[in-house]
Order: structure tokens, then C-alpha cells, then sequence
């Protein structure tokens, strides 16, 4: 990988005095598809929020060169850094063009950009956000992150977890997009999705990076990736019906 864009190194995270992340290196890179992979409660969205400060972290994490540990939420944010959360976070009750309105913070917001890699988002701009599917959900939680231009990074935990295969691809389309206009950390556990979409994936086990390289390889290794992420389709579909 060239020069990555997000550097994360040794992140620990302890939360009510319980260990969760032990040690996790990161590198996001300047263009495309990360992936972020692991079987669930690896420490996938720890990773994330401790990224954004959301909770206390130690070691480093370095972005477009600048530490962040250290940084409040708002302050890392605001140099340029995405976030579709778990939950997606759109307002069901609004309409499309409000929950888009609400993530404006420039001045001149890029509704060219969104616009252009989403038209649905145009056409249903008076649609309210409960009626969408859950792809086009995931198009407005995207929109709105790509609506701030000093964007140079979107960050998507699970975007495609409980969705429908159609509204899957769906998804893996609007994210197809969006990569091409900002680097993506991908949290995800579709492996289909991330062998469409990833150039480079990183493994957690356990709060620790367990494996780090090109995505094609790790899923080329039918081995490797069954013991990393507990794949084989039985593992998969159990890991993915919540036995947590
Ligand atoms: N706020 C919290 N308090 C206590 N334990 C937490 C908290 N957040 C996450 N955990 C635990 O940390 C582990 C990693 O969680 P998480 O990062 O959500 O995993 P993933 O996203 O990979 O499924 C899990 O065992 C989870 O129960
Ligand atoms: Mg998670």
C-alpha cells in the first residue's frame, strides 16, 4: 500500500475497566476499498469509535499525517472524516432532502456529487426516510457524508448487516461510488461485498489485528480466511443470526 491515508497503531481501548482492544494496527489507503473484517464482538466498531474518539483510546492514530489521540470527536471530524454508524442514524420521520439538509456544514455542500453518484436522492428528495428500503437508507447515510467536501475519508460499520440479498447489492453499488470519490473503511462481514469492493483488508480477533494484506488473497485461502473469520456458509449464517 502507498502511503495510507489512516495509520491506527497498538489502539487500546478499556471501557469499565474491561479490556477490549488490545493492540490494533490499521492502515487505510488513499484510495478505494478497506476492509475491516472479524467475527463478531472482534472489536470491529471499538476500532471505529475509538478512530473517532467516541472512546477513550490509547497509541496512535494518525491521519493525513496529524495525531489524533489526543483530539476531541468534533476537532477529528472536522478534518475530514465520514461516519456511516451501525444503526445508519437516519431520521425516519424526515424527508430525504432533511436528513441530507442536516448534515450540511460547508458553506457550499456537494449536492452536485451526491446528486450525481445517488439520482434517487434527487427524485425522492420528498420522500419520507421511514419509506425508503433499506438500500436507499443507506444511500442517504452515505449522501450525507459525502455532502461535506472537506470529506476525505467514509467510514461504514456493517452498512449492509439485516438487509435483503437485492437491497445488498444495492448497497455495494452506492458504495462502489462513493469509493470513487473518497477512500472507504468498509466494516463488514459479506464476504461476497468485500471481495467486490476491497483492495486491502485487516482481520481483528479477539481486540487485536489478527491479519493484514490484499482482500483477493485472504479469500483466494479458503484455510486462512475459515480460521480467521469462521467462514465455511454454516459459520457465516449462524455468526450473522446474532448468537450474541
Ligand atoms: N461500551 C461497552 N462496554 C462494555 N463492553 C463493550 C462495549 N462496547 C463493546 N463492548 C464489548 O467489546 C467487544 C467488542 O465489541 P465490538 O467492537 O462491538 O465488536 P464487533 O463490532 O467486532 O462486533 C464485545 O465483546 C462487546 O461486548
Ligand atoms: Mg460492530
Amino acid at each position: 500500500m502507498t502511503s495510507p491515508l489512516l495509520c491506527v497503531r497498538d489502539l487500546k481501548v478499556v471501557i469499565g475497566g474491561r479490556h477490549i482492544l488490545h493492540g490494533v494496527d490499521l492502515d487505510v489507503a488513499a484510495g478505494g476499498v478497506t476492509a475491516l473484517l472479524g467475527r463478531n464482538g472482534a472489536g470491529k466498531t471499538t476500532t471505529v469509535r475509538g478512530v473517532l474518539g467516541l472512546v477513550p483510546r490509547t497509541g496512535s492514530v494518525r491521519y493525513g499525517g496529524d495525531e489524533t489521540v489526543g483530539m476531541t470527536t468534533h476537532q477529528i471530524v472536522r478534518r475530514g472524516i465520514g461516519y456511516v454508524p451501525e444503526d445508519r442514524g437516519v431520521f425516519v420521520a424526515l424527508t430525504v432532502a432533511e436528513n441530507l439538509r442536516l448534515a450540511e456544514r460547508d458553506p457550499d455542500p456537494a449536492y452536485d456529487l451526491v446528486h450525481e453518484l445517488f439520482p434517487e436522492l434527487k427524485q425522492r428528495a420528498r420522500q419520507q426516510a421511514g419509506t425508503l428500503s433499506g438500500g436507499q437508507q443507506q444511500m442517504v447515510a452515505i449522501g450525507r457524508t459525502l455532502l461535506n467536501r472537506g470529506n476525505r475519508l467514509v467510514i461504514a460499520d456493517e452498512p449492509t448487516k439485516g438487509l435483503a440479498p437485492r437491497v445488498v447489492t444495492e448497497v455495494a453499488v452506492a458504495l462502489e461510488r462513493a469509493a470513487q470519490a473518497v477512500p472507504v473503511l468498509l466494516v463488514e462481514q459479506n464476504l461476497a461485498l468485500v471481495r467486490r469492493l476491497a483492495a486491502h483488508c485487516v482481520v481483528l480477533a479477539d481486540g487485536r489485528t489478527a491479519h493484514a494484506g490484499p482482500a483477493a488473497e485472504l479469500l483466494a485461502d479458503t484455510e486462512k480466511s475459515k480460521t480467521l473469520l469462521g467462514v465455511g456458509r454454516r459459520a457465516d449464517v449462524t455468526a450473522r443470526g446474532g448468537d450474541h
